[in-house]
Parts: C-alpha cells; structure tokens; sequence
C-alpha cells in the first residue's frame, strides 16, 4: 500500500551555506526540505509539520543537538534521526546511536552517500508509519468498493460527492445502516487532493473515553502510569490526509469538545503536553443516529453538531430506490466471483430481490447475493437459492404488502434494465405503449435508468 509520495526532512544546521547545499542539490518533487539554524527554529518547525528524517549537526548555536534529539524523539516519535558530526565528536555520535539515532555521518561528507543515507532512513520511517496507520484503520481508498447505482437519489448523491471532494469541508454522512456510508466516506477521500495521502477510518464505537483521547491526540512520556514512551496520536499519523469518524454519535460529549477545537484551530495538544501543535487534516463524519434530537436530549454537543453538519449527505435506503437492485445484484455477482466463475441470476429471482424491502440495505442485499452463490445451481442464481432472502426480506409496509405502485416502479425498472435502458423495447415487453411508459417514467422518477449500464458505472 501506498500512502505516502513525499518525503519530509528538516536539516537543522547553522551554516546558511550547508543549509542552501541541502535545498539546491537534495530538494526534488518527492523530497521536501525544511531548514532550521538553530534549536528553537527546529522546535517551532517540528510543532506544526510531520516529519519524517532529520538531519541534524550535533553542535548548535544555541543548544547541545542531544538535547534536541531527545526532545524531536518526544514530539515526532517516528521521525528518523541521522547525525552530522565531527571528527572530535565521535564518542557523542555514538552515545547518540544508543539513545536511538538512525545514523550518523561525520564531516566533510559527500552528498551522495548523505542521500543514500537519508532514502534508507526513510524507509524504515516508511515502514514503521504504514504499519502504524494499518493497525490504526487506514484504507487503502483506491480498493474501495465502487458507488454503484443510476437512481436519481444516487445520483444526488454522487453529485454532492463530486462537489464536496476537493475542498476540506467537514462531511457528515447519515442514512440507514448498510446504505453505504463508508463506500461514500472513501468517495470523496478517493476524488479529493488527498487522494495520495492516509485515509484513515476510526469507529468512535470502538474506543473507551480515555483510550479514544490517548489514541486520537497520543501522549508524552510519563503522561500516565504505563506510558513509558511517547505515541504518536491518530491526528499526527493522519497529517494532510482524512480522518473518517465512523459513528459520531458514539463520541462522548468531553472528547466532542476537544474534537471542536482542532476542527476550528487544526492545533490539539497530547496527553500530558505543555506545547500544542498543528495539524492539516480533512474530517468525515458518519451516523445513523438523529443527531439533532441526541442535541436536544442533551447526548451530543450542541456547537459540534453545528461544526460537522456544514455540508451533509444523506444516503437514501435501498426501499427507496429499488431501481438501482439489478446493477447493484450485477455488481456483486462479478466483485464476489472467485477464480473467474461467473453467475447469472434469472429474472424470477431478481423479482424476487426488486420485490423485498431491504431493511438491512445494500449489505444486506450483498449478503443474500454471496449466500445466493453458494447455492447457485451451475453459476445460476433461482428463487430456490435465495431461501435466506425469503425469509429476511420483508414487504415494506406494516399490512405487509407492498402497494401496486410499489411494485409497477420496481417492475418497470426491472425491464428497464434488463433491455440496457431500450424504451420502445421496454414498451413492448411491458404491453404498454411509449408514450403511456414516458409519462410513468416520469411520474416514478426513473428517467434518468434510461442510461443505466449493467454494470452501473
Ligand atoms: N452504492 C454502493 N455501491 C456498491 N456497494 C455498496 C454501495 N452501498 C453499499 N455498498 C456495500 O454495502 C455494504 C455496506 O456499506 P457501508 O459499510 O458503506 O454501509 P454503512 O452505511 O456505513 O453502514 P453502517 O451504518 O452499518 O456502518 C458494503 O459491503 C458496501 O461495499
Ligand atoms: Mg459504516
């Protein structure tokens, strides 16, 4: 997986001229360099940038470079540390070494090997980062599931996705659960200027109050009993990327507030830390809890609520857009299918699906279909393989039934696809004539599956 494209070095050195040496010969589009002349520009740069190798001169105007170390080793635990040292001061480089420094390089070196050095530095930092986003939930966003579907309510949807994705809006995301949130949290990281960095998924479910701060902000050193390192926090870890907030709602109303002031500020301070420091980072949002009436209740931060519902997409349930069924079947019958079998689904079976009210959404309908597969009968999926689905799925209304409208818009969406959106077919398969299937088409809302693909897309 690749989350990173470029690399961050800050030199810390206090000649202008090493200093200029860096940028004019190291510097290039995968390879950002910062320079800091003495201790204190370093310690400002490292509270507002993610870095991932420093290159420092063990003798600094203004404060001994072991110092330094140990305090870059507190703020940016991951950051790799190479030395520059003279030949006195070897007995420190290799003290320096122990301490945990990655390497050292003694003066007058060639720029070169103080490349090869920095690239093999930042592998490791590489390594140990990826490692680190993956246990903490990153995504790899460019494997998403695709959003399929042509309704017009997906459509919307897409639409507000496409608008939304280049900015750093906050988005909420609401609907049912399994309407497919996360697919469209990934969206709009995929489409965003983000695209390339971490995209990282935290289900506030998952987190205990206190375990949630420490995991989100990380913490210093000796903050709390057992913390005998510092860790470096999910926002840190999420720098220039986006943080996906899977079910808000869960978030308690302490961590809510702390939430508030990075969305405002971009600055948090860790567990036990004196000094704040700075993030760039895009937020999503997803509930399916009414957080306006959880607001009233008094369950959720009033001011927060206000902050993450700027910009929110509703994904619409499955019942609501049944003509979206047949691409969606499609699409799981060919993104399940192992060892290149493929699956066919006959038309007493999809009216079966397109009758159902899905009360568990798309995951429930990907569910039936993966079921539908194992007892598919030589890659046929029939009414007998979906016995799951006659027992899961039930009509949308409390009588029981669904209304004859109900059923003439799912049916005329059916056909609709199944012809690849030919009208006069469609018509005629129907019994009805183009102009009376027109003004149905209009009146359903479905002019727009006219130009549904089967596979949607
Ligand atoms: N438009 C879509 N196109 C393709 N797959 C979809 C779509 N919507 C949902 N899915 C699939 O349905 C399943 C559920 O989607 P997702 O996890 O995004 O739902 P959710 O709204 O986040 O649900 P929950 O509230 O339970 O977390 C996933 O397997 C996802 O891949
Ligand atoms: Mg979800």
């Amino acid at each position: 997986m690749s989350i990173f494209n470029s690399i961050e070095v800050l030199v810390v050195d206090d000649e202008p001229n090493i200093q200029k040496l860096f940028v004019r010969e190291l510097a290039n589009p995968g390879r950002n360099i910062r320079t800091a002349g003495t201790g204190a520009e370093a310690r400002a740069i490292l509270r507002s940038a993610a870095v991932d190798v420093v290159v420092l001169d063990i003798r600094l105007p203004d404060e001994n470079g072991l110092g330094l170390m140990e305090h870059i080793q507190e703020t940016c635990p991951h950051a790799a540390i190479v030395l520059i040292t003279g030949y006195a001061d070897v007995d420190t480089a290799v003290q320096a070494m122990k301490a945990g420094a990655y390497d050292y390089i003694t003066k007058p070196f060639s720029l070169e090997r103080m490349e090869q050095v920095i690239e093999r530095a930042y592998q490791k930092v590489r390594l140990v980062r990826e490692n680190e986003l993956l246990r903490h939930g990153a995504v790899d966003s460019t494997k998403a599931p695709k959003f399929i579907g042509h309704s017009a309510a997906v459509q919307q949807v897409r639409y507000l996705i496409e608008r939304v994705a280049p900015t750093d809006t906050p988005v909420l995301l609401t609907g049912e659960s399994g309407t497919g949130k996360n697919v469209a949290a990934a969206a709009i990281h995929a489409q965003s200027l983000r695209a390339d960095q971490p995209f990282i998924v935290t289900n506030c479910a998952n987190f205990d109050k206190e375990l949630l701060r420490s995991e989100l902000f990380g913490y210093c050193k000796g903050a709390f009993t057992g913390a005998d390192r510092s860790h470096e926090g999910l926002l840190p870890l999420a720098h220039k990327g986006t943080l996906f907030f899977d079910e808000v709602g869960e978030l308690s109303l302490e961590l809510q507030a702390a939430l508030l002031r990075v969305l405002e500020t971009g600055r948090f301070r860790r567990v036990g830390d004196k000094e704040e420091r700075h993030v760039d980072v895009r937020f999503l949002f997803a509930t399916n809890r009414d957080l306006a009436r959880e607001v009233e209740a008094g369950r959720f931060h009033d001011a927060f609520y206000h902050r993450i519902n700027v910009f929110t997409i509703e994904l619409p349930p499955l019942r609501e857009r049944r003509e979206d069924i047949p691409a969606l079947v499609e699409y799981f019958l060919h993104s399940l299918a192992k060892n290149g079998q493929s699956y066919q689904i006959t038309p007493a079976a999809m009216q079966q699906l397109m009758k159902s009210s899905w009360p568990g959404n798309v995951r429930e309908l990907r569910n039936v279909i993966e079921r539908g597969m194992i007892l598919a009968e030589g890659g046929v999926i029939g009414v007998k393989a979906l016995p799951f689905c006659q027992k899961t799925c039930r009509t949308p209304r409390e009588t029981g039934f669904s209304t004859l409208e109900e059923l003439e818009r799912a049916h005329i969406a059916l056909v609709l696809h199944a012809v690849e959106g030919n009208k006069s077919k469609a018509a005629q398969i129907l019994g009805i004539g183009r102009k009376t299937l027109y003004r149905k088409l209009t009146e359903f809302g479905l002019e727009s599956s006219t130009a549904m693909s089967p596979l949607g897309q």
